[in-house]
């Protein structure tokens, strides 16, 4: 049978030795009982995932801890003498380390924005170029307003280093006193299980260095915040579940930054970090570490009195990183309204899209399956459908969601859609057409699919989904081909719907489909529905790069305008998957 908290008794062990030892008590603790240890273990580790539970596995959180413990010298009463040499020559040279406290704090009123610097993560692999340097990544976050810098540095899962966190504090530095401004604050973002990786964050330019509750036995972890501040570090100490707090107040935390993702599970909950809000004191600075997807997350935050939020991943992957931050309203709240805009969107995968129905079947089935739009032909087509059979797939649609009336979306739908819509799909159609259709039919969105432009939305009696052909990939980078695209929003749709196939051209199969463009559109506020050549084969790629949704259409067919089950089914079960693999990693 496997033990139950195995892990858990393993690094506290190794743990509790070394501070036994670092405490130069090795005899009593060499001689403590076996029930002795356990009891003290009980104590400061049952707040661990999966404590008590005989079969519990762990978690990706608990295996890289262990894996990172092991690769750490053994423990022992002196630091290592040349990581102390390495730690007087940076501070004689690059001057004392700031204090993360007040550096959050003196952002305030305004949220005090963490960047991140993540080259990769075990669940989405690569995330980014290999040869994409630290240095230069941390110094436009700096510009864009960062006031942090985290930096992974873990090397297997995450392919991080100290070489880079070091990168991030010297080119920052530099480029700071270039621009007389003062520095952002460098954390060591790692899998911190002892005070030689503390010392080892503080010789490499460490400001400051991540704690993770849940991996931490309580006494050591007060230890470790301590044994930060006699290095001149105020730690960052994160905490998830509930009992976490607790923890963490009793280890004498003052930065506490909330994951609104379970490490363990990767389930994000937005409201974790508002639900703590309410239980800290003033003099606890609280943080907002994942999941912002937008200004409005943000501006909520705010209001719940969070004072620092942490941006991943979205930065590294917008490639665009100003315009990430800018969006996301972590300047003054004046430029948000100019854009006209909200935030960028890195909310993952919200829409399966099947279109072309126009049968009941059909429409029933795919919903039935997890598909959450329906789209329905109106526009000359192979698929065009009758206004007698489009009125049935709306009534099988609201009966199937149980509803009796036109969905309310004057909210938008990127916090995700709870039941399916019908939408329909137009052509260089009259406004006045459009809105008698939507009327009598009783369809819930429309997706613009002509050259009418933006200019007719806001006449339309519901929301939009506005088509837009990709750029060709030609000379130009996927920024200026993205900000083509961007440019020319006026209005604000729903969504876009970036068709691969528009304009009679054969777009490619998903394979050729450049997904920066997505990602750069998306950075710029527009959530991005792809669609063209998707099928059961490629969507799940394509849903794990962070679309706002996917569409398909003749992918899911047996013939013309007849759905196939088995496809359908496929179909579905893959996007989702996909967009639950895109929103994971830590
Ligand atoms: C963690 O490692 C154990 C083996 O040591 C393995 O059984 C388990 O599946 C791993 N957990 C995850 C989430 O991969």
């Amino acid at each position: 049978m496997k033990k139950c908290h195995s892990m858990c008794l393993k690094t506290a062990c190794l743990l509790l030795t070394y501070f036994a030892i670092s405490a130069s008590s090795y005899s009593v603790s060499s001689h403590r009982s076996k029930a002795a240890l356990n009891t003290a273990l009980k104590s400061t580790t049952q707040h661990f995932y999966g404590y008590g539970d005989p079969d519990h596995v762990k978690s990706t959180l608990q295996n890289i801890t262990e894996e990172r413990e092991a690769s750490t010298p053994p423990a022992s009463s002196h630091p290592d003498p040349v990581l102390l040499e390495k730690l007087s020559d940076i501070r004689s040279r690059l001057g004392p380390p700031l204090n993360l406290y007040d550096q959050i704090m003196s952002q305030q009123p305004a949220m005090a924005l963490a960047a991140e610097f993540k080259r990769a993560s075990p669940s989405k692999g690569q995330i980014a170029l290999s040869e994409i340097s630290c240095g230069a990544q941390a110094s436009s976050y700096f510009t864009a307003g960062a006031s942090i810098i985290s930096v992974l540095t873990e090397p297997n899962h995450f392919k991080g280093s100290l070489s880079d966190m070091l990168s991030a504090r010297s080119e920052t530095q530099s480029l700071a006193s270039k621009l007389n401004l003062p520095r952002p604050c460098i954390l060591r973002k790692d899998f911190i299980t002892s005070r030689h990786m503390i010392l080892e964050a503080a010789s490499h330019g460490a400001d400051t260095v991540l704690l993770i509750v849940a991996v931490t036995p309580s006494d050591v972890l007060k230890e470790l915040i301590e044994y930060s501040r006699e290095l001149g570090m105020e730690p960052l100490v994160e905490i998830h579940a509930d009992e976490e707090l607790d923890v963490a107040l009793k280890g004498g935390a003052k930065v506490i930054g909330v994951n609104n993702r379970n490490l363990h599970t990767f389930k994000m909950d937005m409201t974790t970090t508002t639900k703590f809000a309410e239980r800290v004191g003033e003099d606890i600075c609280l943080c907002s570490l994942s999941g912002m997807s937008s200004a409005d997350d943000v501006e909520r935050y705010r209001g719940d009195g969070v004072r620092m939020v942490l941006i991943g991943e979205s930065l590294m992957r917008s490639r665009s990183p100003e315009l990430a931050i800018k969006s996301l309203g972590l300047d003054p709240r004046v430029e948000r309204e100019e854009e006209g805009r909200g935030g960028a969107y890195n909310g993952g995968l919200k829409v399966v899209k099947v279109c072309g129905v126009c049968e009941e079947e059909d429409a029933v089935k795919a919903c039935r399956e997890g598909a959450n739009m329906i789209g329905v032909i109106f526009a000359e087509s192979k698929r065009k459908c009758s206004r007698e059979n489009a009125k049935k797939v709306v009534q099988s649609v609201r009966k199937f969601g149980e509803r009796s009336d036109r969905e309310d979306l004057r909210n938008g739908i990127t916090r995700g859609i709870k039941r399916p819509l019908v939408v329909g799909v137009f052509q260089n159609e009259k406004v006045s057409v459009i809105n008698e259709i939507v009327q009598d039919v009783g369809i819930d969105v429309v997706q613009l699919h002509g050259d009418e432009g933006e200019g007719c939305i806001p006449e339309i009696s519901v929301p939009c989904i506005r088509v837009v052909s990709v750029p060709e990939s030609d000379e130009r980078s996927v920024e200026e081909r993205g900000g083509e695209i961007l440019e020319k929003v006026t209005e604000r749709p729903l969504a876009y719907l970036l068709d691969t196939k528009v304009g009679g051209r054969e777009g490619g199969t998903g394979v050729t489909f450049d997904h920066d463009i997505v990602q750069v559109v998306q950075s710029g506020g527009v959530p991005v529905i792809v669609a063209g050549g998707l099928s059961e084969g490629n969507v799940r790629e394509v849903a794990r790069a962070g679309c706002f949704g996917v569409d398909v259409s003749s992918g899911v067919e047996k013939e013309v305008g007849k759905k196939d089950d088995a496809k359908i089914k496929k179909f579905v079960d893959e996007a989702w998957r996909g967009g639950e693999e895109g929103m994971q990693g830590i």
